[in-house]
């Protein structure tokens, strides 16, 4: 049997969910909540929202239309762990464990950052201006929510990779320091997953103005999807399906032969307004029975409130006993516990060890190290993290020195130290 693989998401709690999010994370995750051998977590991640948004009434609310958007498109809570961030105290305790174990200068890296830091020297102030320690701290947060529930795989867009990267950083240096505890998770970037355009044919999005609402009333989700751009051809003119926004949105929700019609209907010359009836139709197809589902929540925040309740108590029973284990492994215990215990984390702690790490021109290195932490081999650059780790699958598999130039061994160092490592590393169990 397989074992079960942990999927994890979170949705920061800042405006309202509009078409682009249903189609490119809403409806893909619904789906994937589905699979066999999985376990699958998502959050409200209304902390986060803190970084961006200091208006109370508005974290409150996006948090209510999120979670009713989430149930309204069919997620199951009993099915999957879903809740709010705030409500699990244990995600704020573990940010600062990580803290401590996260080089100041990986965060200074960190693009969200950077990108204000440039911001702010482009326009000549203070590098700093604006710059909350909330928003530097900002990939540590989300490390702790990944590593707390130790999920593997974090299905996220382009822009949140480099944030798994540095999740997976601090979980290596945490079980490099205190032993294996944190899993090392992957982001899953789905390319098949569509990006929706908006209304002027730039990527929907709230801060180009151009988003068709997800469950706003029909009236003015119609209204929007009438005022999508489209070229002067009359009816009756053959129209180009390429570079059409209308019939991108609709191939998002139509089926193959539905979307084979809509192409032909353009060769035929439909009229631009029976083609936007056609797609608001479509969409309205899908929506309406989730917006009536979304309207009834949202109306209802004391059930939605239980709803949240509950999932923490849920996502608490694996977070609690967990974060328990991780303050013990870093000395955060009991004066009168047993320090056997103690004795064994260090023994597991004092093992060689793998640490995988991204250099500045942008590839993928790692290190053998030995108890003491000399280094036995050092790689050359991999193009990609999974390409280093299975390279290092390998090295534990063989137990041998590897004979091509991927990794060597630097002066001093016998080959058969490097054996001998691996094969310790290897009768540990790790
Ligand atoms: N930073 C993510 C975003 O802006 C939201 C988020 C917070 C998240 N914590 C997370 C995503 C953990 C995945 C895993 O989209």
């Amino acid at each position: 049997m397989r074992p079960i693989e942990r999927f994890l998401t979170g949705i920061t709690t800042t405006g309202t969910p509009h078409l682009g999010n249903y189609v490119g994370a809403i409806r893909p995750a619904v789906q994937a909540s589905k699979r066999e051998g999985t376990e699958n977590f998502y959050f409200l991640a209304d902390y986060h929202a803190l970084i961006k948004c200091d208006e109370p009434a508005r974290i409150q609310r996006s948090t209510l239309e999120i979670a009713a958007c989430w149930l309204a498109a069919g997620l199951d809570a009993q099915q999957v762990f879903f809740y709010r961030q705030s409500d699990i105290p244990e995600i704020p305790e573990l940010t600062w464990l990580l803290t401590c174990v996260t080089g100041k200068g990986v965060l200074n890296r960190a693009h969200a950052y950077k990108a204000q830091v440039d911001k702010n020297l482009a326009a000549g102030v203070d590098a700093d201006a604006e710059v909350t320690a909330g928003l530097f701290m900002y990939p540590v947060l989300m490390a702790a929510d990944i590593l707390l529930f130790q999920a593997h795989k974090i299905p996220v867009g382009r822009d949140q990779i480099q944030h798994i990267e540095m999740a997976r950083d601090m979980a290596q240096s945490y079980n490099h320091l205190y032993g294996e505890h944190l899993v090392l998770p992957e982001a899953a970037v789905d390319e098949s997953v569509a990006l929706l355009p908006g209304l002027d044919g730039r990527k929907m999005s709230k801060s180009y103005d151009n988003v068709i609402a997800l469950f706003g009333p029909r009236e003015q989700v119609r209204k929007q999807i009438f005022s999508i751009v489209t070229d002067s051809r009359a009816p009756g003119e053959p129209k180009q399906v390429e570079g059409s926004a209308l019939f991108q949105i609709y191939q998002a929700f139509a089926s193959a032969q539905e979307t084979q019609q809509l192409r032909q209907a353009y060769a035929d010359g439909i009229a631009w307004s029976d083609a936007k009836q056609l797609l608001f139709e479509r969409i309205d197809r899908e929506v309406a029975p989730m917006r009536e589902r979304y309207e009834q929540l949202v109306a209802n925040p004391h059930a939605l409130e239980e709803i949240l309740q509950a999932g923490a108590a849920k996502a608490r029973a694996r977070a609690t006993p967990f974060l328990r284990e991780l303050r013990h492994a870093v000395g955060l215990r009991n004066l009168a516990a047993s320090a056997a215990t103690g004795k064994k984390a260090q023994a597991r702690a004092a093992l060689p060890s793998f640490k995988q790490y991204r250099e500045a021109d942008g590839r993928f290195y790692f290190k053998f190290v030995d108890a003491q932490g000399r280094l036995l081999l050092q790689s050359a650059g991999f193009a990609s993290p999974k390409e280093a780790g299975q390279f290092i699958a390998q090295l534990k598999a063989s137990q041998a020195l590897p004979d091509a130039a991927m990794a060597t061994p630097p002066d001093g160092v016998e080959a058969g130290q490097v054996t001998t490592a691996l094969k310790h590393l290897a009768d540990s169990g790790n």
